[in-house]
């Protein structure tokens, strides 16, 4: 579909836009304009040392690092936490007995502490269940949530698809499920969304369930940076809703405090926090929502006693009931490590410099043109800093107006040192939203039962298959958002792409 929109017969001779080439340098100094633009960036220097310091490595490799939405990256202080700690005491298993296993149970309370504080949720009414990502966080919520029939989900359509997927727990029990359409600037449609809110009120009234059942909002699109207001949660829960609040992609760059909003339950994903460690995200759980839950096992680890012969089993009293198996004791303290060197830097200080870049980013972006002067850039979602975070997806548009294919991106900006993300970025709502997938054409592509994701792209006859996204975070810089410009000027401007080569996707 994609490459055939690309290349006519009528079209210039392509110029090959691979090739291995050195990592773009800007060509004109923008620090001036942009601090012109953006006098509190100033205020952020700290970070601008940090990065010198701390996160040399990356400037050390020549490599321009973009996707903070993944994963953050580490600094040299928590790498040296982390070997200090291990190197400077016996650390073991914390469900046996003995002095290393109750080093170990001491350095996760104090990770579970720290996460409550991070978060400003007050101890009696949170706890902390550590995880291996938020992926697993969701599964445990809508593994054990007590769906019936009658009961609903009710989720925005641009939640992760770690949060859509829950949609199976709830069809198993025969609940009501509905995605809440985004428009096409890929912010809420609020309207559609207190209809659902109101719908599944309603059929409370003709039952005996004590709560309506479960609704998950994302703060954050990881897809397009939108960051929805928060004050759902609190619409919601008035509906008789319990509340997932999915804050992965917002808590990185944005304070959040669980104190002013009591979502019944929320996700995490650390290493999108702070880089390391990397397999450890946290669901933090309001008590009274977790006693709702029914968990569908038990496991070692998440119980105080089992019978083989009476076929009973005792979930442990307190939040380990949650957590199968041992835990990953040697990463959790990381933490707490890492919670005290994002809050020693400050969150305020980490959100205004990403703000200053961001609406850098897009005032650049916007400004890349071809030289009859088409736009070289659509932007998915928001084009302006009004309630959006870090976050900038995109698709680059070749002389003719057409989207050029994301996997020639990919393509090149490996080839030019620049990490960067494309796909429908985990979120495939929001992607079907950008690019205007119809349901119709969604549900025929799903019939045809495609094999591979090429095919099902070939399908939905969208413009493009998926999108580009870049993202910012704690140690991003100046430097590397103009050298991401340069790349797309240098490798775009009045260039038809290079179709040679390119992969199959893996994935959408
Ligand atoms: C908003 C959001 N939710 C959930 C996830 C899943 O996180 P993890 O990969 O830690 O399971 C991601 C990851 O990209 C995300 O951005």
């Amino acid at each position: 579909m994609v490459d055939d929109d690309i290349v006519t017969e009528d079209r210039p001779p392509v110029e090959p836009t691979g090739g291995c080439r050195p990592l773009p340098l800007p060509r004109r100094p923008a620090e001036p304009t942009f601090l012109a633009a953006y006098p509190d960036y100033a205020s952020t220097a700290l970070l601008d040392d940090l990065r010198a310091t701390e996160y040399d490595y990356l400037d050390g490799q020549d490599r321009v690092y973009l996707d903070y939405a993944g994963a953050s990256v580490p600094s040299d202080a928590q790498l040296r936490a982390h070997l200090e700690r291990l190197r400077g005491s016996v650390i073991g298993d914390p469900g046996g007995t003995g002095p290393a296993s109750e080093e170990a149970a001491h350095l996760i309370r104090r990770s579970r502490d720290a996460v409550l504080r991070f978060v400003n949720a007050d101890p009696d009414e949170y706890c902390v269940i550590f995880t291996a990502n938020a992926t697993a966080a969701c599964r445990l919520v809508g593994e054990a949530y007590p769906f019936v029939p009658g009961s609903r989900l009710v989720m925005t359509e641009d939640n992760h698809d770690s949060v859509i997927g829950l949609r199976e727990f709830a069809k198993r029990a025969r609940a009501g499920v509905s995605a809440v359409p985004v428009r096409h600037d890929l912010r809420l449609d609020q309207r559609a969304l207190m209809r659902a809110l109101r719908q599944g009120a309603a059929m409370r009234r003709h039952s005996f369930l004590g709560c309506n059942g479960l609704f998950a909002l994302p703060a954050q699109s990881s897809f397009s940076g939108v960051q929805h207001r928060l004050e759902w949660v609190g619409v919601a829960r008035q509906y008789g809703y319990d509340v997932l609040l999915d804050a992965a992609a917002f808590a990185p760059t944005n304070p959040l405090d669980l104190s002013a909003i009591h979502p019944d339950f929320t996700v995490l994903s650390w290493r999108k926090i702070f880089g390391y460690p990397a397999g450890v995200g946290s669901l933090i759980a309001r008590y009274e929502a977790l006693e709702r839950l029914r968990r569908p096992w038990f496991s070692a680890g998440s119980t105080q006693a089992v019978s083989v012969r009476g076929d009973w089993a005792l979930l442990a009293a307190d939040e380990t009931a949650y957590e199968d198996g041992a835990p990953d004791f040697l990463s959790i303290p990381d933490v707490e490590a890492g919670i005290t060197w994002v809050s020693d830097i400050g969150m305020e200080m980490i959100n205004r410099r990403v703000h200053c870049l961001t609406g850098w980013l897009l005032q650049r972006l916007g400004g890349l043109h071809h030289a009859d002067r088409r736009p070289l850039i659509r932007v998915h979602g928001p084009d302006d800093l009004d309630r959006r975070g870090g976050i900038v997806a995109f698709s680059v548009l070749d002389p003719y107006g057409d989207f050029v294919d994301e996997r020639i991106i990919a393509r090149d900006a490996t080839e030019a040192g620049i990490t960067l993300r494309t796909g429908a970025l985990g979120n495939s709502g929001a992607a079907e939203a950008a690019l205007e997938v119809t349901r119709r054409a969604a549900d025929a592509a799903g019939r045809h039962e495609p094999a591979t994701a090429d095919e099902y792209a070939d399908l939905l006859n969208a413009p493009v298959g998926s999108v580009v996204r870049v993202s910012l975070g704690l140690a991003s810089n100046l430097a590397d958002v103009e050298r991401l410009i340069q790349f797309i000027e240098d490798t775009y401007v009045d260039r038809f792409p290079d179709l040679t080569a390119v992969p199959p996707r893996l994935h959408l």
